[in-house]
């Protein structure tokens, strides 16, 4: 694992973007694992105004995003699907038939969805990381065997997004379908993101702590590529 200090936000991105841009122009076919969140916001956005100053094209890339909520429609102003849309894919030229997001609440959803992921291969995985550690919706204490599949949310997960749901509790789904923890392995790369002294002690937990499933993101200290972009809020504890 490879930890590169920023000194903020926007050094993050604009350093993680160079990442991102080597694999798409070096194969404009790339397999793009995205997230949503805050953290890959800046990301996006400089992936946005490169593409419209004409130096990039994402025409025959296609993407997988880690993770949706189950029991809301695609179209719901919160649904994974309409955040992509908003922050990326409505600013490029992707094509929307090549973007995918897992959806359902069954195995046959989620086995679909691997199946799907393991026909192409993710060629560069954008991750950001929870205050506990987690990766997607794997939560500490998910096998890190585990593939696409269905989880409860947490109480204290449910709690955080309800500030998405009018602040009420009820609103908020309260299951997800994530890739798991040996799907997101499988990445060729991966590229993680984390800012603010929030992640500070997940960050150095992932880098320094044993690797152990209590803390999802330590696996991937075992990855042979993986990148990761933090300020220095973020890397205080490291
Ligand atoms: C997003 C995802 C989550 C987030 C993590 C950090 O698709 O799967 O693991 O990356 O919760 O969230 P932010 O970036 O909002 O701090």
């Amino acid at each position: 694992m490879k930890i590169i200090v920023c000194k903020d936000s926007n050094e993050v991105a604009k350093k993680a973007y160079e990442v991102m841009k080597d694999v798409v122009v070096n194969k404009p076919n790339a397999v793009l694992g995205l997230a949503t969140g805050s953290s890959p916001i800046g990301l996006y956005n400089e992936m946005i105004a490169d593409y419209k100053a004409g130096n990039v094209s994402y025409k025959d890339v296609s993407s997988f995003n880690l993770d949706e909520y189950v029991g809301i429609p695609k179209d719901h102003p919160e649904s994974y699907e309409t955040f992509m849309h908003k922050q990326l894919f409505d600013h490029i030229d992707i094509n929307p038939a090549n973007t995918h997001l897992p959806y359902g609440d069954t195995q046959a959803d989620c086995d679909a969805y691997e199946k799907a992921m393991s026909d192409v291969s993710v060629d560069i995985q954008v991750l950001g990381i929870g205050r506990n550690g987690h990766i997607g919706f794997n939560e500490p204490g998910t096998s890190f065997d585990s593939l696409t599949h269905i989880v409860d949310l947490q109480e204290k997960t449910i709690e955080d997004n309800a500030r998405f749901f009018d602040g009420n509790m009820d609103l908020v789904p309260k299951k997800a379908i994530t890739m798991g923890i040996a799907t997101i392995m499988k990445a060729k790369k991966i590229l993680l993101v984390a800012t603010g002294e929030g992640k500070a002690d997940a960050v150095a937990a992932m880098k320094n702590g044993p690797i152990t499933e209590d803390m999802p993101a330590s696996i991937l200290q075992k990855h042979d590529d993986c990148v990761v972009f933090v300020d220095e809020a973020a890397a205080s504890k490291l």
